[in-house]
């Protein structure tokens, strides 16, 4: 297909569910300090970094760590993350993702990951489709987390495709923000009542069909 487009899809959240594991991770470090925290608050830690969101959650917590200790939290959570992490494979790539990438892929569609995950290369290589995308920026790649648009940018400059010819999917409202901060085409994966500000929102990839890709290719 003649397209001057390419895609860009966020990892935890859109690719596979580690949303949840990141979710459970950080709530076993509140607990363990002794303070809880809510999904609400839990949306606002999506697509953030690692450092960005220990700072937020100890805020929500109204605690202070030594620099040190903040280190060594961070490194705790981190661990307990990984644990979920090595029990995945390519079964847990959710629902009509793959059916995306592979059209995709037959089409000659260039597609990158824009993460702010420092474990990206690690999940995708445990679903084994780390060897699938023509370009990954993640968290080692960027200085500015998301809403900045940074993450997408580079993503976009490494695909060669215009920010404007760029069509992103993220699960989190920072993502969705800094993907329309990257004047990109914004698809939220979620609830509509969340992800508003993104051009579109579907619930998950299930509900996208192929058909969609297709004309917002060709648009
Ligand atoms: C993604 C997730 C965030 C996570 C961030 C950093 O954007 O949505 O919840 O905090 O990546 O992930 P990492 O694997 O480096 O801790
Ligand atoms: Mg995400």
């Amino acid at each position: 297909m003649e397209t001057n487009k390419g895609i860009i899809f966020d990892l935890d959240g859109v690719i596979v569910d580690t949303a949840k594991f990141h979710f459970l991770a950080w709530r076993k470090l509140a607990n363990d300090l002794g303070f809880d925290f809510t999904k609400e608050q839990n949306e606002q830690l999506k697509g953030v970094s690692r450092v960005e969101s220990l700072r937020k959650i100890l805020e929500w917590g109204e605690l202070e760590l030594s620099k040190t200790e903040f280190k060594r939290q961070m490194a705790l959570k981190n661990e307990n993350y990984l644990s979920y992490v090595a029990k995945m494979d390519k079964s847990e790539i959710l629902p009509g993702v793959q059916k995306v990438i592979d059209y995709l892929i037959e089409n000659n569609i260039p597609f990158a990951l824009g993460s702010a995950s420092k474990n990206a290369r690690t999940i995708l290589k445990k679903i084994n489709l780390l060897d699938e995308f023509d370009a990954i920026v993640d968290g080692t790649d960027v200085s500015k987390a998301k809403p900045d648009p940074e993450v997408f940018l580079i993503a976009a400059e490494k695909l060669n495709v215009k920010p404007e010819n760029s069509i992103v999917f993220e699960d989190s409202v920072a993502g969705v923000q800094a993907a329309n901060n990257a004047n990109m085409i914004s698809i939220g994966i979620g609830e509509e009542k969340t992800l508003g500000e993104a051009d579109y929102v579907f619930n998950d990839f299930t509900e996208i069909d192929i058909d969609f890709i297709k004309k917002l290719l060709t648009k």
